[in-house]
């Protein structure tokens, strides 16, 4: 089951009963991966999205886990970093970005909509602080009971916007080239990899995505730094890497996927909601290990079954 935000828990970033009961009933779609959950309260990007930080969240998460196990289902948590979607509104702080560059529209607050605020930009050393605080995150998964953690790199969360050039125009080691932009991406990934075993980390990309701003409008750009992450991954180990893409029997995923060398999980985008024929091309085909499905299984828990 693909990651899908639900907005269901606490104010306090707790998930409760109905959080479990969510995950409990769609435990046999084999593999869930959770909603983005934020690592550190700056990180939060919705109302009502559940934490990973606090001890309360690990009790809440430790509820889920428990209840998906008892169904004999497996549970990963997608640990997401919101970086510029967050607003001051619910955070009560200046949103961190690579750049001071705010996204187009609105965003939501506890009180209504308002426009998204502009990011300060965040100083080379506080870089090491967003990594542990990804990395304090997957250990609390792991003592929350869950099987293994997806870093969210993907759909223009903070990960993503050190990825896209339209998000990040720094002029440190973490800006400018393709290299340089995958540098956060990498070494949260190793970091996650080394605290809590690389067989238990995931990492999900979105090359060429385009949603909150971060453009990867350049296909030559958007193949060498997906490349850049995919080599710098390469030698981890990891679970395996997600990726959507709208064409993702196409040349820049299979590249990606070569290049990575390790298992590797499909999604078309948001485009179209996957079908089952999309699952079966992607898998019977060769070209995924794996596909996520998302949208089929908000109204369908038993979606394996039909
Ligand atoms: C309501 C909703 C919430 C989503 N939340 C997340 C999320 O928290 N993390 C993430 O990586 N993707 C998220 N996605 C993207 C889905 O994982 C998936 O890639 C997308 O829905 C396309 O697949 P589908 O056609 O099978 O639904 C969300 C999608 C929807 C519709």
């Amino acid at each position: 089951m693909a990651p899908l935000t639900r907005s269901r828990s606490g104010r306090d970033g707790v998930p409760g009963e109905i959080v479990a009961e969510y995950y409990r009933q769609r435990a046999s779609m084999g593999m869930l991966i959770t909603e983005g959950i934020y690592p550190s309260a700056d990180g939060q990007g919705f109302v009502r999205q559940p934490g990973l930080e606090t001890q309360a969240q690990i009790d809440g998460w430790r509820k889920v886990t428990d209840a998906v196990h008892a169904e004999d289902g497996r549970i990963i948590a997608q640990i997401m970093h919101a970086g510029r979607v967050a607003n001051s509104g619910i955070t009560g702080q200046q949103a961190g970005a690579p750049s001071a560059i705010a996204i187009h529209g609105q965003t939501r607050t506890y009180e209504g909509k308002i426009p998204y605020e502009v990011p300060r930009a965040l100083e080379t050393d506080e870089l090491p602080v967003i990594i542990a605080d990804f990395v304090q995150a997957a250990r609390n998964a792991i003592a929350a009971g869950f099987d293994g953690v997806e870093i969210h790199g993907a759909n223009g969360y903070l990960l993503h916007h050190f990825l896209a050039p339209s998000a990040n125009h720094r002029t440190d080691g973490y800006g400018g080239t393709p290299e340089d932009r995958a540098r956060l991406t990498i070494e949260t990934a190793s970091a996650v990899a080394r605290a809590i075993g690389a067989d238990k980390t995931w990492l999900r990309i979105s090359p060429e995505n385009t949603i909150e701003d971060a453009l990867d409008s350049d296909p030559i750009d958007a193949l060498a730094t997906f490349l850049a992450v995919a080599a710098g991954i390469a030698p981890l180990g990891l679970a395996g890497l997600s990726i959507l893409h709208t064409d993702p029997s196409g040349s820049l995923v299979q590249q990606v996927r070569t290049r990575f060398g390790g298992r590797i999980i499909l999604n078309t985008g948001f485009n179209s909601v996957t079908s089952l024929q999309d699952a079966r091309n992607l898998t019977e085909g060769g070209w995924a290990d794996a596909v996520v499905v998302g949208r089929p299984t908000l109204a369908n828990p038993d979606l394996v079954r039909r």
